[in-house]
């Protein structure tokens, strides 16, 4: 099974219980959102193939090490998703970025691919799916699916919160992806909101309610 990760730290505790307060506005949410996904990143980017390189210090000569920033590829899933991007590019801003837009069609239920626009992946890409809320795992599911597809092979999915019924899901789905999140959460409800959760990330971003 994929590796699932809650990356337990307090300055993530901190700005997560901000972001829940429903009296948080979205200038704030977003860049808390970013900062997250900065922090949770640190711990998701450990497996990122670094290679030695010469540096020459003031003293002396010695081996580093770089990133191969080429390789990698940050899929922020619409909308929500686009929030934590550059959070991530922060970190690696040479990564290329693809963008997937997925809707539940309200008759069927089932995850509809609407856009999808990567970059070329290979056996060597790392590629790095966000999407804050983690709830029934339809979304992430069909995302990866696609990235699949195209190509990719070594996946994690980042997000904010998770519900259990959604990280069993995508593990059961797809159990080579890692998931890391800054949190997770009690259930679902009927309506597929997570409890405590949010409330709807991409409404507290973009403030369409
Ligand atoms: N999407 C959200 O934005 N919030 C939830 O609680 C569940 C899915």
């Amino acid at each position: 099974m994929g590796k699932f990760v809650v990356v337990d730290h307090p300055l993530i505790k901190h700005k997560l219980t901000i972001m829940r307060d429903k009296r948080t506005g979205p200038k704030e949410f977003r860049e808390l959102l970013r900062e997250i996904t900065l922090l949770i990143a640190y711990e998701a980017t450990r497996r990122v193939p670094v290679h030695k390189k010469e540096v020459e210090t003031p003293i002396s000569k010695t081996i580093g090490y770089c990133f191969d920033d080429n390789s990698i590829v940050v899929v922020p899933i619409l909308r929500a998703g686009l929030g934590m991007a550059d959070g991530i590019l922060q970190l690696l801003p040479n990564a290329s970025v693809g963008h997937i837009g997925i809707y539940r069609d309200p008759e069927t239920l089932q995850a509809v691919e609407y856009y999808a626009k990567l970059p070329k992946l290979d056996d060597s890409s790392v590629v790095f799916v966000t999407d804050p809320m983690l709830a029934t795992g339809v979304s992430s599911i069909k995302a990866i699916d696609i990235i699949k597809e195209r190509g990719g092979k070594e996946i994690t999915l980042i997000s904010l919160i998770a519900a259990p019924e959604g990280v069993r899901a995508v593990q059961e789905a797809h159990p080579d992806v890692e998931i890391y999140v800054a949190s997770l959460d009690d259930h679902l409800d009927e309506h597929g909101y997570i409890i405590p959760g949010l409330g709807d990330a991409g409404d507290r971003l973009y403030r369409t309610k």
